[in-house]
């Protein structure tokens, strides 16, 4: 049986924790395999039927192994059912939380070769502690001057896992 491929581009582990609730999500149906997209050089496409991939957003942008990824692999990408998700905080704000009103989501839709089947925005998490000085500071600020959380000691999850669990729910219904 054909199995979904799920490529992640994480840098602190929610897109990673996302990627493993849609796989759970769907695994009754359709078994997965989980892959770092910095670890995804060979992928032996003839195991896939599907694949999805996730990508986390730092200093506006995702990391430059995401549009590497699409490039390399374009027409095993085209030859499957597809989906995108992004992950970052300015979907905490439902409104900037949609393909199209999600300015890092739209620039990379129009800028991609690629046209996945289902796309989506998911807010990620904010781990002030975990994070450097100099990130942390620097989040701090975008937080202060965009109204959203200052505390330095918090750590605060904003992902919608219902939000997560519907978009698996759509991506397992898309039919080739
Ligand atoms: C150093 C740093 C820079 C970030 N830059 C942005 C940004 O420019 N825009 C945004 O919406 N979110 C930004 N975020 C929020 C991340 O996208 C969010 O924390 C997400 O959950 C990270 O996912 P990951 O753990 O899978 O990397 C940033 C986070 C960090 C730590």
């Amino acid at each position: 049986m054909l199995k979904t491929l799920i490529i992640f581009s994480s840098r602190d582990g929610q897109t990673r924790e996302i990627a493993a609730a849609i796989a759970s999500e769907i695994k009754h149906i359709y078994p997965c395999d989980i892959v770092n997209i910095l670890h995804a050089s060979h992928i032996e496409w003839e195991n896939y039927d599907r694949v999805l991939i996730g990508a986390s957003i730092r200093y506006g942008r995702f990391h430059p192994a995401v549009a590497k990824f699409v490039a390399n692999n374009l027409p095993a990408l085209r030859e499957r059912i597809s989906g995108f998700f992004s992950v970052n905080l300015t979907a905490r704000k439902p409104e900037k939380r949609t393909p199209q009103t999600n300015v890092y989501t739209r620039k990379f839709l129009l800028s991609t070769p690629w046209e996945p089947d289902c796309c989506a925005v998911f807010a990620g998490a904010l781990r002030y502690p975990r994070y450097s000085w100099f990130d942390r500071i620097t989040i701090q600020f975008i937080m202060r001057i965009t109204g959203g959380e200052t505390n330095a000691s918090k750590e605060v999850e904003y992902t919608d896992w219902q939000q997560v669990r519907r978009f698996a729910q759509d991506f397992a219904a898309l039919s080739g």
